[in-house]
């Protein structure tokens, strides 16, 4: 998945009017691939897959958001999280779809452009910048609570307080958070990224910790600590699956490595079907034995709360150092992956002229974005230094929502324009399955809270005036008829 190197931008066309919709025939063009996948590099199988997959979601959401889920919903947070996968569920079912029609890279970005055009694509990159990266902050502020955990353990010091949170979290500023985005940020420009077998062993590394997590928790269950077990009603399931989700975002990066997979039209459906199966089983698994334990109470916000377990069961803080240990070692691993999928989304937006050049820039001596991966780590360090984790944590999943709504709607368009476009895998029971997805993906937006719902909207009204001021001017998708032989809308890709 390395970036291509820069290619000189032709002369700029004047822009069309009407809609701007890039055929999936152009989009697998521009991406070098043809449905038979002659000249890729198809490396990826579906064991790779999974393993990136569960490598993208595990992190911040189980590991540190588990004790504002619980806050939530009480014992009933299984249900939250239940509730949670099945919204990514139908949306995975539509990804799936998506992912195997159109195999290339750019994930929610390029299937919006496919189907409903370039202004909802633009606004759909735009609302990515939230679900990668206002995430890699979020990520960064949960990485930061498991590093005084993990230097508590060890050496019993402690980052002050006032230097490991935000404001927001009755600190000053989350120094740790602001280390991890840098030093993934260094990685990147240098070209580091996970090799497959480091994906590979990050996956076992987090599947393995959350095992170890409940065979130790499960020793002190108790049957009564799960009484009363919805203690705050369905609106607190809501609310709290809401919170869950943060834990499932990252399944569709596996859309994203669509050009890279082998056979990805059987492979790609598979494999988010997979992760986001073993992914549940692991957090109602989690979670009650987090619960079980110690009860709702003693896990409701409480910062580092699996290590906080851990230690409380064992009465030693060994263990709970070790689960710290896997937590910094299982979150880091997601900021890197997040930040690489941003810089990525920027480079296809700056490809098609949606946002300015410097994002396309590769440097000729590293390969990679350098400028465009710098600006994103100085933009997102800010609300890793200064945000407190639910305002971070509320944005990525509203944000991520929105786009996912969108992909259950670009089902339905592309089933429409492109009803005779070869698919591997069609949602079941369409298009009940995509309508319902979008009905789970508002559901869950709703239970964010009005507070979110006006810095989203917001958010999104700049997004569209970026977009009418900037992008619609400067937008490389000339006209369909000038660009793609096949028209606006090929019939087969
Ligand atoms: N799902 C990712 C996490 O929990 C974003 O960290």
């Amino acid at each position: 998945m390395s970036p291509a190197p820069h290619t000189p931008r032709a002369a700029r066309p004047p822009a069309p009017s009407g809609a701007r919709i890039k055929s999936p025939a152009l989009l697998l063009a521009e991406s070098g691939a043809d449905l038979e996948g002659h000249g890729l590099k198809r490396t990826m199988g579906l064991f790779q897959l999974v393993c990136f997959g569960v490598g993208a979601i595990v992190g911040t959401g189980i590991f540190v958001g588990l004790s504002d889920s619980v806050a939530e919903a009480g014992p009933a947070v299984v249900l939250s999280f239940v509730l949670a996968a099945i919204t990514c569920v139908f949306t995975a079912f539509s990804f799936a779809e998506l992912g195997g029609a159109i195999p290339v890279s750019g994930s929610s970005y390029s299937f919006a452009y496919a189907t409903l055009g370039e202004r909802v694509a633009f606004l759909v990159g735009w609302c990515l910048l939230l679900e990668y990266g206002v995430s890699v902050s979020a990520v960064a502020v949960g990485w930061s609570q498991y590093v005084n955990e993990l230097l508590d353990s060890l050496v019993g010091l402690q980052v002050p307080a006032a230097l490991s949170a935000g404001p927001g979290d009755g600190g000053v500023i989350n120094l740790p958070a602001v280390l991890v985005v840098m030093m993934a940020a260094t990685l990147l420009v240098r070209g580091i990224r996970e090799s497959a077998g480091a994906t590979a062993a990050m996956a076992v590394l987090k599947i393995g910790i959350l095992v170890a997590f409940c065979a130790v928790a499960f020793t002190a269950f108790e049957d009564g600590n799960l009484s009363p077990f919805a203690s705050h009603g369905m609106a607190g399931v809501t609310a709290g699956a809401s919170v869950a989700f943060f834990s499932y975002i990252g399944f569709d990066a596996i859309t994203t490595a669509g050009e890279e997979v082998r056979n990805p039209r059987r492979n790609i459906p598979i494999a988010i079907m997979i992760c986001i199966g073993i992914v549940t089983l692991l957090y109602c698994a989690v979670a009650l034995g987090a619960i079980g334990a110690l009860g709702a109470d003693a896990v409701s916000d409480k910062p580092a709360a699996l290590s906080l377990v851990v230690d409380q069961v064992t009465g030693s803080s060994a263990g709970g150092g070790v689960i710290a240990f896997g937590a910094v070692v299982a979150i880091a691993s997601v900021v890197l992956a997040v930040m690489y999928g941003q810089t990525r989304i920027l480079m296809s937006m700056s490809r098609d002229g949606l946002v300015p050049r410097v994002f396309e820039r590769v440097s000729p001596r590293t390969h990679t974005p350098v400028a465009n991966t710098w600006i994103v780590a100085a933009v997102f360090a800010l609300p890793a230094a200064f945000s407190s984790l639910d305002v971070v944590v509320n944005l990525t999943t509203i944000g991520t929502l929105a786009t996912m709504a969108v992909v259950n709607i670009a089902v339905i368009a592309l089933r429409r324009r492109n009803p005779e476009l070869k698919r591997s895998f069609r949602v079941p029971l369409y298009p009940v399955s995509p309508v319902l997805g979008v009905g789970f993906c508002v559901y869950l937006m709703y239970g964010t809270g009005w507070t979110t719902w006006v810095q989203f909207a917001a958010f999104l009204a700049v997004g569209a005036l970026v977009y009418s001021c900037y992008g619609r001017g400067r937008s490389r998708l000339v006209s369909s008829a000038a660009t793609d032989p096949a028209g606006p809308v090929s019939p087969e890709a």
